[in-house]
């Protein structure tokens, strides 16, 4: 109980200071933010799932053939614009499975409209790359084939 209160004092003091718009250092000193505070802003930032329906993805272990359909999916619905390790109309995708939660890639592709709409790090990538994303325009399987292929590009 007293463990509980403790963090959501630490997770009350890291929402006030970002409500505050003071930048929040990760690694630095960040003197105002204690240790424990970093480690749950960085827990929460992992857990994005973006918006749309898609609200749990269990990932086994890799499924080579999910994995090839997915490939074949991409080369022909996204490889016109992006490149695995290069910027192209949109943005590199070889280590999205690692900076992205699978809800949030599934949503995106899923949910395409309101993402760009609503989802800050999905407005934000809008400005740098000054073009939406098309949607895909896929079933929910489709695109679960294609998020095993990025699972399998990692590298
Ligand atoms: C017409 C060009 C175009 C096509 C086709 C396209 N994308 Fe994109 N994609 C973009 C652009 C531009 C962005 C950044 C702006 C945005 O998200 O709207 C983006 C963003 C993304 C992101 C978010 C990257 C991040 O850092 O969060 C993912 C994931 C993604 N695309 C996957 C795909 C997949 C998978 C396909 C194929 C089913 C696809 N895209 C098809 C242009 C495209």
């Amino acid at each position: 109980m007293k463990l509980f209160s403790l963090q959501f004092v630490t997770i009350l003091t890291v929402a006030f200071i970002t409500a505050d718009g003071i930048p929040l250092n990760y690694e630095g000193s960040g003197n105002s933010v204690s240790g424990s505070g970093r480690t749950v802003l960085v827990q929460q930032e992992k857990k994005d799932m973006g918006i749309g329906p898609v609200k749990h993805v269990t990932l086994g272990t890799l499924d080579p053939k999910m994995a090839s359909k997915g490939k074949d999916l991409f080369n022909n619905k996204c490889l016109l614009c992006h490149d695995l390790d290069q910027k192209k109309i949109g943005p590199p995708l070889r280590d999205i499975t690692k900076i992205r939660t699978p809800e949030f890639i599934m949503n995106l592709l899923l949910n395409t409209a309101q993402m760009q709409q609503e989802d800050p790090i999905i407005k934000d990538l809008i400005v740098t790359y000054k073009v939406p994303m098309v949607p895909p325009n896929l079933s929910n399987e489709d695109c679960r084939s294609i998020l095993e292929y990025l699972r399998s590009v990692v590298k």
